[in-house]
């Protein structure tokens, strides 16, 4: 994985976090859109586990939050506590997207956010995603924003290296039919991606 820097703020959620008014609508938004509020849910790139946890508070889902580095594991572990939760709804895995340590089939509901960017290799990476999802399952895997939230709010909250556009490697996988080439390679057909103000996001189904 390619990202270097550990910021240790972006990791503990609280009130204070600078995306805290967003991730309670994403979840929200993420139940509504894809339809899956039961069974297991899986967070790739889970950082603080903000996003599983607002979907835990609320659904049933048992949450699995997986992450390549250990540092922020901890912190995610310090999050859920902080928000009162119980720990047992949540397991946290240290691994990295190409090589998830999960059984095929086993995830109901899949969700990464802000992790993209950082992989090395799309199309092993969406490969083993589409692996783990169950048949009835759904995802959304992409960086950016809830529409629920005000577009002011949103552009606010954006980080600056987002309009960089190609100068950064970091969003290299937003390029024209870059997306759509990674998915077809992964072999995933049920699947669509929309860009726009809020992001950019792949919805993907399995049948
Ligand atoms: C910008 S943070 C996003 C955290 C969280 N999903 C959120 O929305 O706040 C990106 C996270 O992806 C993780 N990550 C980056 N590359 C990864 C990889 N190849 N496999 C697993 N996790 C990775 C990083 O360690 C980091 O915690």
């Amino acid at each position: 994985m390619s990202e270097s820097t550990f910021d240790r703020e972006f990791y503990v959620y609280d009130a204070n976090h600078r995306f805290a008014a967003m991730y309670p609508l994403l979840a929200r938004q993420i139940v509504e859109d894809l339809g899956v509020s039961e069974g297991v849910c899986l967070d790739v790139g889970t950082g603080s586990a903000a996003v599983i946890i607002e979907l835990a508070k609320i659904t049933p889902l048992s949450m699995i939050g997986l992450d390549a580095k250990p540092e922020v594991l901890d912190l995610a572990r310090e999050n859920v506590a902080l928000h009162g939760l119980p720990g047992d709804r949540f397991r946290f895995l240290e691994a990295d997207v190409t090589a998830i340590p999960l059984e095929t089939a086993s995830v109901d509901l899949l969700i990464s956010r802000g992790s993209v960017p950082f992989w090395d290799d799309h199309v092993v990476a969406f490969a083993e995603l589409y692996r783990v999802l169950a048949p009835g399952g759904a995802g959304m895997v992409g960086c950016g924003f809830s529409r629920y939230q005000p577009i002011e709010e949103v552009r606010a909250m954006r980080p600056k290296w987002t309009g960089d556009g190609a100068k950064d490697a970091r969003n290299d996988w937003k390029a024209e039919g870059y997306l759509p080439r990674v998915l077809a390679e992964a072999g995933i057909g049920e699947a669509a991606v929309t860009k726009d103000a809020y992001g950019v996001w792949v919805t993907m189904r399995k049948a």
